[in-house]
């Protein structure tokens, strides 16, 4: 069911409390990546820009829900925000219902934006505690959902908040609308052949996407490590490659599966390996099918990168979650490279190309391919969920359009 977005709202003179995915990373104070603190300018300048009082709160990594920890405070983001929007970001206090941030949104006046203190500094956040979720929702006229990266969480802010709201508007910001358009709503009856490509460590990790998906694609191109538990399913000589063996069986049944449905599974045919798992000093060497003992496999091979960026280049419709390889290290950053780039030569042949979030969203930004995909989800854990099918209470508790 589509739900309302903030644009049918009016927020002029009203108090919008928008919930943020700010949890970006930051080292020594620095944020090393604003990409969800410029995806979430749209709904904050919708607001703002039509006279509505923007409450911004969001939660950033894991603290231990017992008060403040400097490490995990929201102001950097404050500070960045700031400088996107271009106007004052207020950030009133170390706690984000004490008396300071009461009397900070108090005082908002129409236009204006505060920033609220990392909500997981109260264990209520993750608990999703009803009197957490209370002083929350006091702030507020008018609810918005942005977090896409947060929204498979049941925490106060993301469920309890908006329960307390019934009867006030509750809605979806652009970013969230955006995200649900791609990942769900387009792959509902996707344009065909439809090509899913999946990498990463874990088969474990991708195995609800892969039973998802297996039956609408044409084709699923799987490499990374969790290739390698796949290659020792099938009874392939992996050498010293990761393999997680309690996962052999989901192997074997994902590749059972693509059998039944006719869907051709491709798993790499050559595999650049090293004797080593380190970016230099291991003796590398590119082995067909079986890969020798003492090696392990960090990145597909050069025949593997063609035949996967020819299935790609007949796509109409192509996901992407988990990278082909460690690319992070050069040396092994070449297959991923090859796929990204042949999804965004995808994409300007008209396919829609979409790119789940976490390391696959990290290595299109590296290489500078982001604008040339379609989309390029903010969600980790959010984005894959949404592959897998499921529903989020988060967002399906919002009011339908
Ligand atoms: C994410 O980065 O995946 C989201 O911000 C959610 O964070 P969490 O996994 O700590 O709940």
């Amino acid at each position: 069911m589509p739900k309302k977005t903030i644009a049918s709202v009016d927020p002029r003179g009203k108090r919008v409390l928008i919930r943020v995915d700010f949890n970006v990373p930051i080292e020594d104070g620095r944020i090393t990546d604003d990409r969800r603190i410029r995806e979430a300018i749209p709904t904050i300048k919708s607001v703002i820009d039509r006279g509505g009082r923007a409450i911004l709160v969001s939660h950033l990594g894991r603290p231990e829900g017992t008060g403040f920890e400097a490490e995990y405070s929201l102001k950097p983001c404050a500070g960045r925000l700031a400088e996107l929007l271009g106007k004052p970001v207020e950030f009133p206090s170390s706690d984000c219902t004490d008396a300071a941030s009461g009397a900070a949104v108090g005082a908002l006046k129409d236009g204006q934006v505060v920033l609220l203190e990392n909500l997981r500094f109260h264990k209520g956040e993750k608990k999703g505690d009803a009197a957490f979720a209370a002083k929350l929702a006091a702030y507020a006229d008018v609810y918005v959902n942005d977090a896409f990266g947060t929204c498979h969480r049941p925490d106060a802010s993301m469920v309890a908040v908006p329960k307390t709201l019934v009867g006030k508007p509750r809605v979806v910001g652009f970013l969230v609308e955006k995200e649900i358009k791609f990942l769900a709503d387009a792959l509902k009856k996707p344009a065909k052949p439809f090509v899913v490509v999946l990498g990463g460590a874990k088969v474990s990790d991708k195995m609800g996407a892969i039973e998802h998906l297996l039956p609408k694609a044409d084709a699923v191109l799987v490499g990374g490590a969790m290739a390698y538990t796949f290659l020792a399913a099938m009874g392939k000589k992996v050498g010293n490659s990761k393999v997680e063996t309690d996962k052999l069986a989901d192997a074997k049944r994902a590749i059972d599966l693509a059998a039944k449905l006719k869907a051709d599974l491709h798993l790499p045919t050559d595999h650049v390996c090293s004797t080593m798992f380190a970016e230099h000093g291991g003796d590398i060497e590119v082995f067909d099918e079986a890969i020798k003992d003492g090696y392990m496999g960090l990145d597909i091979g050069p025949k593997t990168q063609l035949k996967f960026a020819l299935t790609i280049g007949k796509a109409k419709t192509v996901v992407w979650n988990g990278p082909m390889g460690v690319f992070e290290w050069p040396p092994f950053a070449v297959g991923t490279r090859a796929v990204a780039n042949a999804i965004a030569e995808a994409t300007g042949k008209g396919a829609t190309t979409i790119v789940g979030g976490g390391d696959s969203a990290a290595a299109v930004e590296k290489f500078g391919l982001a604008a040339r995909m379609s989309h390029v989800s903010t969600g980790g854990g959010a984005s894959l969920e949404m592959l897998e099918g499921k529903p989020f209470e988060s967002v399906d508790l919002l009011d339908n359009a």
